[in-house]
């Protein structure tokens, strides 16, 4: 079933001068419930634009947005969103940034044991009255994605949540969104300019071009879970990709 349809969408913005660029033209992409769609392309191709688009923060000037049939013009909470960094309050411990969601919608009153789970989840036990700039970028990316994964959101926008991070933690933070979609079965969009990262994660992977920012194609990532980044399949389609990105 059809959970987000985004329907000939263009977005049209003002450079700084004065001229009108067509930052999104003609998108279109129907993504059904619990599904993991990858979105890649090069930096400035409008990948955060339609991110924003689909989560409400802004309008397109042509075309639609329906999130259960609904067209989308503000934000709302059944939408997660994940930027790349600052997605913490860094006035607030880590533990109290992923429960200030809760905390504002029910009070004192809030699911103190499902903080605690997310905490153990993402791997957080022994860091819960740190401070975000006392924990590691990969720490706190996880916390940023419990604080939104703990408002059960019926869809999550992830903007390149791992893109500051190296190597090492960012597949850390890989398997752990992975695991987390796979046990709480929302719908995810994650946003990378990285190939690895969208195949290893996405069931279909949005390949989009630059200048106007346009979808060249959708592709179902026909690998297997678990996935092995390193397997003669995985490394087959990551080339598969990467000549669809070759432009
Ligand atoms: N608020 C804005 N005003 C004018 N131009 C913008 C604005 N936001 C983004 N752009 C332009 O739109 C294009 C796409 O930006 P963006 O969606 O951030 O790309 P990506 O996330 O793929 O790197 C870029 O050329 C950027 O300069
Ligand atoms: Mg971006």
């Amino acid at each position: 079933m059809v959970q987000l349809a985004v329907e000939n969408v263009d977005r049209v913005l003002d450079d700084n001068n004065g001229q009108k660029i067509n930052v999104l033209e003609d998108i279109n992409l129907n993504v059904g419930s619990g599904e993991f769609i990858s979105i890649i392309g090069p930096s400035g191709c409008g990948k955060t634009t339609l991110l924003r688009l689909i989560s409400g923060l802004d309008t397109p000037e042509k075309g639609r947005v329906e999130v259960d049939g609904n067209v989308i013009d503000q934000p709302d909470v059944s939408r997660g969103y994940v930027f790349q960094h600052g997605s913490l309050f860094p006035w607030e411990t880590i533990k109290d940034n992923i429960s200030s969601g809760l905390k504002a919608t029910n009070g004192r009153n809030y699911d103190k044991k499902l903080v605690d789970h997310y905490i153990e989840l993402m791997g957080l036990k022994g860091f819960e009255n740190a401070y975000p700039h006392q924990v590691s970028g990969g720490m706190a990316q996880r916390a940023a994605l419990a604080r939104s994964i703990v408002l059960n959101p019926e869809l999550l926008l992830l903007d390149e949540p791992m893109g500051a991070l190296d190597a090492f933690t960012r597949a850390d933070v890989q398997d752990v969104i992975q695991r987390v979609w796979k046990q709480t079965k929302t719908t995810m969009i994650l946003v990378t300019h990285d190939i690895d990262e969208a195949i290893y994660l996405g069931t279909r992977i949005v390949v989009m071009t630059p200048r106007p920012g346009r979808i060249k194609e959708i592709v179902d990532n026909p690998l297997e879970f678990p996935r092995k980044r390193t397997s003669d399949e995985f490394l087959q389609f990551r080339r598969q990709i990467q000549d669809k990105l070759n432009f």
